[in-house]
């Protein structure tokens, strides 16, 4: 890497990126579905030249070189291959604590099921972060982004959910929001009271919904601290009338639905997020054909997360039964302590297409432009054209394809978000803004 003529005041505004020995892309500013998954682009011998945060420029060096000046710094991509950053579009970032002695039962043979009605899951991780200080949470969650900066994620989702009681839903929102500022990677907040019913509701999980409705809700509407709203509709926690409830005044806050749906049973989550006109479902593991076929007809966004299906070992989503049927489908890590522990998407990519049974073109399309739309985004991030946010990573790896081929190894060498380097030959750096 060489830095050249410093921008205005110092700033680097333009930064040029050589070397390339692939660019590889998908194209559009919409969720890809059925062929259209697999269609990523691939560009050889091509400069890329970012500025003012954008993607100014792709094509030869000697077409850069007549049409512009010289960058403020320049990036030798050294052969490597270039894609966009990843969207991570499901997590549940701020938590606090972690489960590994559920793990270890899991491993035992016991299942997630079997581990919640035991009073352990969800609610475990609730009591220990509604016990976390607003800045212990923090600390934990800028962790977890750079874990996912580290590893090639440059905006992720991220939802409350374990505090399921309006301070401490606030508390996890707030985190979020401090965390945004402070962070490189872009957030995007969802409320999610309708995680779980918390131990003090338990004789009462409608009084539950009608207090997150009319306290709950309205207080993080107040400070706009969420972009969409989340239910786990599932058997045991939120029935499909009950998370029906709960998504009924989304419309009024201005927030986006998604839904976990039909993760452990056939509950017809699936097309109650069609029904509603959800942004995307998310785990579908027990989809039925017609809940599938739902999906399909109301462009609802398929949110993949094979890393659960990993880490709770069970089957993975119909991944080939969805693309089929013209759903589009992306992926997303549901970084969490109970059921999915990773903040990385490159793993998530490979055990898509070694557990799933996507192809690496496929599963690109899904962990970038798709995850963008999931979350309203497609139009600015997902993929690499000319108008679009500088937001790339340079991997060490000569095709895309070594992304899964070469597995268990961080091949990401240095990650660019909104034109700016903020890792460098693996490391984080702190930007010049
Ligand atoms: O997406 N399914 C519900 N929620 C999470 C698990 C959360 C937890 O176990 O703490 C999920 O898998
Ligand atoms: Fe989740």
């Amino acid at each position: 890497m060489a830095a050249t003529d410093a921008g205005r005041n110092g700033a680097i505004v333009s930064l040029l990126i050589i070397g390339a020995r692939v660019v590889a892309t998908p194209r559009g500013s919409g969720a890809l579905s059925g062929a259209a998954q697999g269609a990523l682009a691939i560009l050889e011998d091509v400069v890329l030249r970012c500025e003012q945060g954008l993607i100014a420029f792709i094509g030869t060096r000697t077409e850069h070189d007549r049409r512009f000046s010289p960058a403020d710094e320049v990036l030798d991509a050294e052969g490597g291959t270039v894609l966009p950053g990843f969207v991570d579009p499901h997590t549940h970032l701020p938590f606090a604590g972690y489960r590994e002695d559920e793990f270890d039962r899991r491993l035992a043979g016991e299942s997630y099921a079997q581990i919640a009605a035991s009073g352990g899951g969800i609610v475990s991780t609730v009591a220990a972060t509604r016990n976390a200080t607003f800045e212990e949470l923090l600390e934990a969650t800028l962790k977890r982004l750079d874990r996912q900066l580290l590893s090639g994620t440059t905006t992720t989702e991220a939802k409350s959910g374990y505090g399921l009681d309006r301070d401490n839903e606030l508390k996890q929102l707030r985190v979020l929001r401090e965390a945004g500022r402070r962070h490189p990677v872009e957030i995007v907040a969802t409320a999610m009271p309708g995680h779980e019913v918390p131990p003090e509701w338990r004789h009462d999980p409608d009084g539950y919904v009608g207090y997150v409705v009319s306290e709950i809700y309205p207080a993080i509407a107040a400070e706009s601290l969420a972009e969409g709203v989340d239910v786990f509709c599932e058997k045991g926690v939120f029935s499909p009338p009950q998370a029906r409830r709960l998504l009924a005044d989304a419309g009024r806050f201005g927030w986006r639905i998604h839904l976990h749906a039909d993760e452990l049973t056939d509950l017809a989550g699936a097309a109650l997020a069609a029904e509603l006109g959800a942004a995307s479902a998310s785990h579908l593991l027990h989809a039925s054909e017609q809940g599938i076929g739902a999906l399909a007809s109301a462009g609802v966004i398929a949110v993949v997360l094979p890393g659960v299906s990993f880490f709770l070992r069970d089957r993975f989503a119909p991944v080939r039964r969805l693309i089929d049927a013209g759903v589009p489908v992306a992926l997303a890590t549901d970084c969490n302590p109970g059921s999915s522990h990773t903040e990385s998407m490159v793993q998530i990519v490979i055990l898509a297409c070694l557990g799933a049974g996507m192809s690496t073109e496929e599963a690109v399309v899904a962990a970038t432009v798709n995850a963008a739309a999931a979350l309203g985004r497609a139009d600015r991030i997902g993929t690499i054209e000319v108008g679009k946010q500088a937001d790339l990573v340079i991997f060490d790896m000569p095709s895309p394809k070594h992304l899964v081929y070469h597995f268990g190894v961080n091949l990401v060498r240095h990650v660019v978000k909104t034109g700016h380097l903020v890792v460098v030959d693996g490391k984080r750096v702190t930007t010049s803004e």
